[in-house]
């Protein structure tokens, strides 16, 4: 299943990635679906099943099919803007299973979810509980309502993914907190339902995820005792995969999942618990199959310049994050050098100092982990059309899920 090598040449479940860059040119995405099931299932078996409740955060890949693929096993979605909230509609969700969350919602994305009826609100500040308070009192609606609470607690991970520390911009003290939800009648229309806590992503030590439990366990118990009645409390995502290790199973790359959700429930079980996750959905499900247009030398350092670049994959420029890189036909000898794309930017690189294998003009290679955060984070700088995206399925057939953006359509916008 997935990703491997089979007589020297790597493929995506059956097919051959040869096969796939004749077919629809690089670069590309390719996922594979029996992957996509899989996480979704251990998803589904670790939490739904347990009772919780599990919102895609479509941040990490808003492609309509992989959206409709996870409603099928009960998901909803986690949004945080207008445009996650249409494509969430277009594939198929109904309001009641979309939750809304992010650091500043405009008027009016708070008026078109109010009108979509969306499940609830992740409210992260004051000023964006009084403005909600306006707009749902203006169209006579009430809105239920998780208040975002920032709990201070350092997830371990790369700074600019940490959420739950103080210096970050998410969510509101507890002492906010605490305040409005005992002053809850001056907001007539809002409904508080619970809170909401997102601390990071990408976090691989589970520690810091049975410190968020310990101190909501806490909080809650003392909110209780001010006379505050909470439902529910939603944990947010984060969960972190092994980017070292791509090709690895679900349970593997993210091995404490199911003992995560066992403590939740123990310890916060007379809660409904919602969990928010993206990148453990998605991120070993895909890579990015890119040719390597030649290969040269500065001085002493190598370097093999490929077709794909940052504006198919940014987290290496962004985070300095690995990204593991493999030949479609193995090779004997290894060098060590940088892999970069052509984007006239030093920092459009997507393997640094790496014991790379001696690639030539016209191999394929692919940049693993490119499921998450990759292809939503996809731009067109230089007016480099965005890359398409394929989807091999579990019976063998390929197909594309987004075609290759064209030139006619980067030019529409100036076409005023
Ligand atoms: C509020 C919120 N929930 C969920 C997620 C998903 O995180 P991850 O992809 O790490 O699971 C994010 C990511 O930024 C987020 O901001």
């Amino acid at each position: 299943m997935g990703f491997s090598y089979r007589h020297n040449r790597l493929h995506c479940d059956e097919v051959d990635f040869q096969t796939l860059a004749r077919q629809y040119g690089t670069p590309v995405y390719v996922y594979s679906e029996s992957i996509l099931r899989r996480n979704a299932e251990v998803i589904k078996t670790c939490f739904i099943d347990d009772g919780f409740d599990v919102s895609y955060a479509m941040k990490a890949n808003p492609n309509p099919e992989i959206l409709s693929l996870f409603k099928t096993y009960g998901f909803g979605v986690d949004i945080v803007s207008a445009g996650e909230l249409q494509m969430a509609h277009y594939s198929g969700f109904k309001g009641s299973e979309i939750n809304f969350a992010g650091v500043g919602k405009t008027q009016a994305e708070l008026k078109l979810a109010l009108e979509n009826e969306i499940d609830h609100f992740n409210v992260e500040s004051q000023f964006e509980l009084d403005q909600l308070e306006t707009q749902a009192a203006l169209m006579g609606r009430q809105a239920r309502v998780l208040l975002r609470l920032n709990p201070d607690i350092d997830p371990q991970t790369h700074p600019h993914i940490s959420t739950g520390l103080k210096q970050n911009k998410f969510g509101m003290g507890s002492e906010l907190v605490s305040h409005i939800l005992t002053h809850a009648r001056e907001y007539p229309h809002i409904q508080f339902d619970g809170l909401h806590c997102h601390i990071g992503s990408q976090i691989t030590n589970p520690q810091p995820f049975l410190d968020l439990i310990d101190y909501l366990q806490r909080y809650t118990n003392e909110l209780s005792q001010s006379g505050v009645k909470l439902s529910h409390l939603d944990l947010g995502g984060g969960f972190g995969v092994n980017y070292e290790n791509p090709f690895e199973d679900i349970l593997t790359t993210t091995p404490y999942l199911e003992t995560y959700a066992k403590s939740a429930k123990a310890k916060l079980g007379r809660y409904k618990l919602h969990i928010q996750p993206g990148r453990v959905l998605v991120a070993n499900s895909a890579v990015l199959l890119s040719r390597v247009l030649g290969v040269k030398e500065n001085g002493d350092h190598y370097f093999v310049v490929i077709d794909g670049a940052t504006t198919d994959l940014i987290r290496p420029a962004l985070y300095n994050a690995y990204h593991h890189i493999s030949p479609c036909e193995r090779k004997e000898n290894t060098r060590l050098g940088d892999v970069v794309g052509p984007v006239c930017e030093s920092s459009d690189v997507l393997a640094k100092n790496r014991e790379l294998p001696e690639f030539n003009s016209d191999d394929l290679l692919t940049v693993a982990s490119a499921g998450a955060y990759a292809s939503s984070m996809g731009s067109t700088y230089n007016l480099r059309p965005r890359s398409p995206e394929i989807l091999v399925g579990v019976d063998g057939s390929t197909r594309l899920i987004r075609r290759r953006q064209t030139f006619e359509e980067m030019t529409t916008l100036y076409q005023i």
